[in-house]
Formats: C-alpha cells, structure tokens, sequence
C-alpha cells in the first residue's frame, strides 16, 4: 500500500472525489492521492467488468482514467490535485446523471 514519505511538509488541501471530500497534500498527483486515501478501484473495464486502479503512474497503461472537473478520461497520474477539484469516476457520474 502506498505510504507517504516522512518528513515533506506541504500544505494539505481538499478536492472531491465522487463527492466525497479527499485530503491531499499540494503536489500530489489525483491518482497518488486517491492511492494514499485508500482508493484502489478507479474504472471497471469495457468488456469483462473488472474493476481496474493505476498501475504504471507515469502515464503509460491508461488505467487510471477519471472524469477531471468535468473533462472525461483523464490520465490522473499525470495531474496535480488541486484544492476544490472535481473527480469522479465516470460510471458514477452516469448513474448521477442517468444518461447512460
Ligand atoms: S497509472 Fe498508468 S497511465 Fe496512469
């Protein structure tokens, strides 16, 4: 599991993730803080169902997509996490809406 490494001081923020309030530290990356929140499960594949969570972090398997404030299938080991952000997963946000 994913632990922080001791001694960084960085200022703590908010952002959301299927609106649920998630404590980041500035500087993380949404997939890191998820990770270190305990959130695994990021998308369920098109075909089998499987639930899928990052697994390179650094931009190359493409299973960590999630909807980035209002933008669909973002690669969130490759963005920072910024306080008040929006982040869902997209299956979430089609049950939330109903359109799909
Ligand atoms: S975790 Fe592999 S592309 Fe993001």
């Amino acid at each position: 599991m994913f632990n922080r490494l001791p001694n960084i001081i960085r200022k703590p923020i908010i952002f959301y993730f299927d609106n649920e309030p998630i404590e980041a530290l500035e500087g993380d990356t949404i997939a890191s803080a998820l990770l270190s929140a305990g959130v695994v499960e990021f998308r369920k594949s098109a075909l089998s169902h499987n639930k899928r969570g990052p697994y390179c972090l650094m931009g190359t398997c493409f299973e960590c997509l999630l909807e980035v404030d209002g933008v669909t299938q973002q690669q969130t080991c490759l963005i920072e996490v910024k306080n008040n952000m929006r982040v869902c997963r997209e299956e979430t946000k089609r049950l939330i809406t109903n359109d799909g």
